[in-house]
């Protein structure tokens, strides 16, 4: 079984950034967090940061036939990017949305996903725990 795991803009900021949305571990710490956790199940993953939306469309076509799951956190890119849900419905791997904040409790322009419309699951508000849950839910069903 092969992962990819998806974060767009400024999830490279975590541990700086807004902790008060996203907590005090690092970007570091959630690396090592989802690679112990795919260790300890014996899946494949690959960890996939960018700022650049196009970046985030060529890593998704590259997971044609390369990869059985991803999870996606797209961060800005959640909520203007057609161009991303695009490219999952293209390669048509079982994808799961993820968000460490509880983005239906925040602005009004946080309440729209455009990538949501191509994803089995969606998982908001756990912190970096919901990257392993939707690993979880795509190794195993839930
Ligand atoms: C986020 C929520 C988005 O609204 C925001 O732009 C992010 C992070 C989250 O993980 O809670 O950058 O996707």
């Amino acid at each position: 079984m092969k992962i990819l795991v998806i974060n767009g803009p400024n999830i490279n900021m975590l541990g700086i950034r807004e902790p008060e949305h996203y907590g005090k571990e690092t970007y570091a710490d959630l690396v090592t967090k989802i690679q112990k956790h795919c260790d300890s199940k014996d899946v494949e993953v690959k960890i996939f940061q960018s700022n650049h939306e196009g970046d985030i469309v060529d890593e998704i076509q590259k997971a044609y036939g390369n990869a059985d799951g991803i999870v996606i956190n797209p961060a800005a890119y959640t909520h203007t990017s057609v161009a991303i849900l695009d490219a999952v419905k293209s390669v048509n791997i079982p994808t799961v949305e993820v968000h460490i904040s509880k983005v239906e409790e925040r602005e009004d322009f946080r309440q729209i996903s455009y990538v949501r419309l191509a994803c089995a699951k969606t998982i908001t508000g756990h912190g970096t725990d919901g990257y392993l849950e939707a690993i979880d839910y795509l190794t195993e069903g839930k």
